[in-house]
């Protein structure tokens, strides 16, 4: 394929970014290139200072729900909803490419971005990612899909190996990807900054190259994580079609001396060109950026009907006003926003616990309790930092409803700490009212995007404070806000816990919606929430600090685990109450074999079911389909059971509605790593239908004939034209890949079991092939963090310096983002650099003065800042022709 550019440098040079969020004009006729913009559950156009850690100021924008709240709606049409009013807000800020959705598994509770991933299950952040991705490109927005793949701690996230057997890879980690891919056909998708099984993967062939486009028939366009891209030559050589952000000088040279040395081919580059235009034609269909804009207004400040020392106005110039989805003005579009936002966090909130009290008599003396009632825990920190164009919170929404009510702080916000004094305060006023919200949860310092949480804890003041208050007054209802599971020794005291998770920017309000009862919470969670840390599978063990992270758990994750070996959480996948009761009935399974015919994808099992609203209230229950293999119908590891479907029904009290499911062959398939391809094993299965994974209301059998699905990942990418490419199967053809002979911690797995060396023999056997080479500290490279260098002087002395640099900037920043700044940075690879402008060559200079090559590594180092410039002159800046 022609790329139709003028020279092989105009080419190199389209394929890095110009700027931290743009990438260079590439089509005749465009003034811009591509505009990014993080993603995922709001919009931060930064227009100013430019980063990727959420830390300059960025335009006002909706904060919608963050994934692990949005994840508990279990509603697709509800996330699509949400998606779409993303994309026109991008639209409107001409943005071009939303960078989310984000679909990693959440592998343990601790990882400090879990707040932005939607569940530790593949079909729920497969079904949720795919409505997110088809919400945003129906404004004509390009979703990113991210991060691809296995990034799943953020603890040294950008030099880490994910080392994981294939079954867990496939069936776990790929899953989601690989059906929102299919389903939904996200415009693009970014690597992971880790490596996968050794090798980083932006330039991971087998990852991009065989699967992703190979067996998925990917035909959109591959994007970097900020600053992921490790090899020049061997990103593009793998697919990687843009290198983020730029300007990158060196990977524009790197790449064009490879083709002039005949180790790359041209086609290749002209191949992630094509991909580029491919997204700057879908992104600019039916737009009214090409002469169709009106001039734009003077900026009107937002008038508010909200609590005005709660909500901010927007003082960046207004969008141009045409009126593309029917909106007349700036404030009635973002308003309208609002309000998704509120029924996505009302569709969201999960009741964990009621003993009668909710929904509360509104006529009722209430005692609101805790800083977070006014100054919300609503999103997290880091890149997905939204800047929020309205926020409300509970106390404003309380005092707006003309409640009877009082408040007290009971803690410290930041900090999350209590003194007698609050403490006292809060329990006289639960003492007088009829009925106390308290609400707690984690702090903002106790977890964002950078760094892991450390324990599952909530601050001492929260706990202190619920039980104190609990003790004051047996009504207290706990209403929690935090992206993921805590410890919570103290559930069994209060008469109701709510659960908001980081419920966006009127998450206020929806709290208030519920506890009131003018919504009927209909929430389910999409993690298990385990009694305590030492209950999960990798313990304290995890993050790992050995930067190869053995996956020991293999397919064991989440309930996955908690079911296999027994232990009871505080609140299993799936668990959510509602005002209202439902009855399942009718369980109706089949299963037919002689649809899978080769070529066509057809369902293959059907289930069918009642459900009856028997309580007094309206409410929508989310029905669970699990499939439970009858011991030894599937070679270890396997789990018990796994979700395959889920469905939200609405029912009007005494309403039935019957359902019937069609699932395809996906439903069934196991990945057998010894023929790369994925199985249906001949036997016996349950199918089972819940209202949670361990409240199972309905049983079937169904028979399973032999059947195997060769090449079975092809024909899931039937509807894409290049689904035919040739399929490599393995994670490195070189190695022979053996049986997963398992030992017994994979057949019979136990509490605790893959935290001993035996499972990592086990691992070792399971893997079937030698693993990764570590990585040693020494001679260092590129790819050595800042923590890596203090094993010399030059390192320490350099990260003495730079630490006094960087002490008068930190200055301005808060707390928690010194804190992610500092874990960050110490785990930074030294080519990080780059994204902060610094050029390649002066870095490999000062790596080999690290080496003890002082003299030539200087004269490097100085070279490299010396040609910057030159270099930058030698780019295209205009419009390619
Ligand atoms: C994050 C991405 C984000 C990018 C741009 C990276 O540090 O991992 O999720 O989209 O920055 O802000």
């Amino acid at each position: 394929m022609d790329a139709d550019l003028s020279s092989l440098e105009d080419k190199a040079s389209l394929i890095v970014g110009a700027s931290h969020w743009k990438s260079r004009a590439l089509s005749e006729g465009a003034d811009t290139g591509l505009v990014f913009s993080d993603g995922p559950h709001g919009l931060r156009k930064q227009e100013g200072k430019e980063d990727h850690l959420g830390i300059a100021e960025s335009r006002s924008a909706t904060c919608f729900p963050t994934a692990s709240a949005l994840a508990c709606s279990f509603d697709p049409a509800l996330v699509e909803r949400v998606g779409a009013a993303l994309g026109k807000e991008a639209k409107k800020q001409h943005v071009h490419v939303v960078l989310g959705p984000g679909v990693n598994i959440k592998r343990h509770p601790l990882c400090g971005r879990n707040f932005e991933y939607y569940s530790e299950d593949p079909v729920v952040s497969s079904v949720l990612g795919s409505a997110m991705v088809r919400g945003l490109q129906s404004a004509g927005v390009a979703a990113c899909l991210k991060h691809f793949a296995a990034n799943n701690q953020e603890h040294a996230r950008m030099v880490s190996d994910s080392v994981i057997d294939e079954r867990a890879l496939r069936e776990l980690y790929l899953a989601p990807f690989e059906r929102i891919v299919h389903d939904a056909n996200p415009w693009s998708v970014m690597t992971a900054y880790n490596r996968l099984n050794g090798v980083y993967c932006s330039e991971h062939l087998w990852l991009l190259r065989d699967v992703l486009r190979g067996e998925w028939g990917y035909d959109g366009t591959i994007i970097s994580d900020w600053g992921a891209m490790s090899a020049s030559v061997d990103s593009v050589r793998a697919g990687l079609d843009l290198c983020m952000p730029g300007p990158r000088p060196d990977h524009i040279e790197s790449i064009t001396r490879a083709v002039w040395r005949g180790e790359l081919d041209e086609a290749s580059i002209d191949q992630c060109v094509n991909h580029l235009r491919l997204l700057y034609n879908r992104t600019h269909q039916n737009t009214h950026e090409d002469g169709t804009r009106r001039p734009s207004r003077t900026h009107q400040a937002v008038a508010m009907d909200q609590s005005p020392q709660e909500s901010r106005a927007d003082n960046n110039s207004l969008a141009d006003d045409y009126n593309e989805w029917g909106i007349t003005d700036e404030e009635n579009f973002y308003r309208s926003h609002a309000d998704i936002a509120r029924l996505a966090a009302a569709q969201s909130a999960v009741l964990l616990e009621n003993n009668g009290i909710l929904p509360i008599n509104t006529s009722n003396t209430i005692a609101v309790i805790g800083s977070f009632a006014r100054m919300p825990r609503y999103q997290g920190s880091g890149s997905s930092r939204i800047n929020p164009k309205f926020l409300d919170n509970i106390w404003y929404r309380i005092e707006q409803r003309g409640f009877k009510a009082t408040y007290a702080d009971g803690y410290e916000p930041l900090m999350g700490e209590t003194t007698e004094d609050q403490l006292h305060a809060a329990e006289s006023i639960a003492e007088r009212a009829d009925v106390t919200i308290v609400v707690a949860g984690l702090p903002d310092r106790y977890e964002s995007e950078g760094f892991d949480r450390k324990r599952m804890i909530m601050p001492h003041g929260h706990v202190l404070l619920i039980e104190r208050v609990c003790a004051a007054n047996p009504n207290t209802i706990v209403v929690l806000q935090g992206g993921a599971p805590m410890e919570m020794p103290w559930r069994k005291k209060p008469a109701a816990i709510l659960l908001m998770y980081l419920s966006g920017c009127q998450g206020g309000g929806a709290a208030v919606d519920i506890l009131s009862g003018d919504v009927n919470p209909s929430g389910k969670l999409a993690e298990t929430w385990p009694e305590r840390l030492e209950d999960t599978a990798l313990g304290s063990t995890y993050p790992d600090m050995n930067r190869e992270v053995h996956y020991r758990e293999s397919l064991y994750v989440g309930y996955r685990y908690y079911d296999a070996v027994g232990i009871e959480p505080a609140y299993p996948f799936g668990h959510g109450l509602s005002y209202t009761s439902f009855l399942y009935a009718g369980l109706e399974a089949s299963y037919m074999a002689e649809t899978i015919d080769g070529e066509n994808p057809s369902p293959t099992l059907t289930v069918s079911f009642d459900i009856t609203n028997t309580g007094a209230a309206a409410g929508s229950e989310v029905a669970q389909i699990y499939i439970a293999p009858k011991p030894g119908v599937v070679p270890a590891p396997c789990p018990p059971q796994k979700l395959v479907s889920f469905t939200k029904i609405p029912l009007n009290p005494g309403e039935t509605h019957s359902t019937r499911v069609t699932l395809d062959w996906v439903a069934l398939r196991h990945w057998d790593s010894q023929s790369q391809s994925w199985k249906i094993y001949p036997g016996v299965y349950e199918v089972r239908v819940g209202a949670s994974s361990r409240d199972i209301r309905l049983r079937s059998n169904i028979q399973v004939g032999a059947s195997t699905c060769d090449n079975a990942s092809a024909r899931l990418a039937i509807n894409t034209t290049t689904a035919k490419m040739n399929v490599v199967g393995g994670l490195d053809n070189t190695e022979a890949v053996s049986t997963c002979a398992a030992d017994e911690i994979y057949t019979l797995p136990a509490n605790g079991c893959f935290r001993t060396q035996k499972a990592e023999r086990a691992f070792i056997e399971l893997y079937g092939r030698p693993l990764p080479e570590p990585k040693p500290i020494t001679p260092f490279t590129i790819d050595s963090t800042v923590r890596d260098m203090g094993v010399c002087w030059l390192g320490r002395r350099t990260f003495r310096i730079i630490d006094r640099i960087l002490a008068e900037p930190s200055k301005k920043l808060d707390r928690i983002q010194r804190e992610m700044m500092r874990e960050m940075a110490s785990n930074m690879p030294l080519r990080a650099l780059t994204t902060s402008g610094v050029p390649l060559s002066a870095i490999e200079g000062f790596v080999s003065m690290l080496n003890g090559h002082y003299l030539t590594g200087l004269i490097r180092a100085l070279r490299g800042l010396v040609h910057q410039r030159e270099r930058h002159e030698r780019i295209p800046t205009e419009r390619v022709p």
